[in-house]
């Protein structure tokens, strides 16, 4: 599946997609002794579910996304929350030397790509955001869970088949959040010169079938979205393949993948 973040599917991805537990933000200070002075980068920020989190932990968060309707998303997100220490920029990966620029001689605290780096260059990316981190900041790559439709789970099977009906092709995208990602972003660390580390976080939580099926067309193209009839269609196929069921148990885990710059 290829996703635009455009439109519905942005409201979708704001709507259903999960945050991150508080667990995930303690590493994350704990990593990069993060505080009031910091200003940290989420990049690929989306609709905030880490950059409104991270805002009540630092001094100011600056959210980066190429995508407007994700961005706007986020923004209002914020103001709903007062979380009057965010800032957003449309941008992408390749625009970190220019916030640089833009910094000057002010540092920042860290980096975060959560759920976003198969988007991007992260051998350049990793190298150029090096000089615009204090000492002991860094970079956190963070993945939340699995897709939902390739979990070890009877669910995320059955959920699978669905899908692949609804498509015509087998679903087999991990979104590298499986370890062979994790290996790219780890080799890619290292090289650029950071000190690295890797922890998670697990935990259960309820899954309805709402948030699945918006789950899923929040990873879809808007462009491919089905009609509105075809979505109902869909979730009702869905709910019925999961014999009725209008929740599951989903197991997530999320992992940090932290370099560390000293
Ligand atoms: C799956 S969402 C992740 C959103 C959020 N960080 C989270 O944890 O849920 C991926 C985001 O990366 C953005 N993105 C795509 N290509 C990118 C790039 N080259 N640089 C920065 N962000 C990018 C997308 O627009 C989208 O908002």
């Amino acid at each position: 599946m290829r996703a635009s973040f455009s439109g519905e599917v942005a409201t979708y991805y704001a709507r259903h997609r999960r945050g991150y537990p508080p667990e995930v933000l303690d590493a994350l200070v704990e990593a990069f002794g993060l505080a009031a002075a910091d200003t940290v980068v989420d990049l690929g920020c989306g609709t905030g579910q880490l950059t409104l989190p991270l805002a009540a932990r630092v001094g100011s968060v600056i959210g980066v996304d190429p995508e407007p309707d994700m961005l706007a998303l986020a923004r209002q997100a914020a103001l709903n929350a007062a979380r009057a220490n965010t800032a957003w920029l449309l941008g992408d990966d390749s625009d970190l030397p220019a916030l640089g620029r833009l910094l000057g001689d002010r540092t920042i605290g860290a980096l975060t790509v959560a759920v976003a780096i198969h988007f991007m260059d992260r051998d350049a990316l990793f190298r150029a955001i090096r000089p615009l981190l204090r000492p002991g900041g860094g970079v956190a790559v963070i993945t939340n869970g699995a897709p939902l439709w390739s979990q070890d789970a009877e669910w995320s099977g059955t959920l699978r088949k669905c899908m692949e009906r609804l498509l015509g092709h087998p679903v087999t995208a991990t979104c590298q959040t499986d370890e062979a990602g994790r290996r790219r972003n780890q080799d890619a660390l290292v090289s650029a010169g950071y000190r690295y580390a890797e922890s998670s976080v697990q935990y259960d939580a309820p899954l309805t079938v709402d948030d699945m099926v918006g789950g899923v067309f929040s990873a879809m193209s808007a462009d491919r979205l089905p009609s509105p009839q075809g979505r109902a269609t869909f979730t009702a196929e869905v709910r019925d393949a999961l014999g009725g069921r209008d929740k599951v148990t989903e197991r997530i885990r999320v992992w940090l993948q932290i370099g560390t710059a000293d």
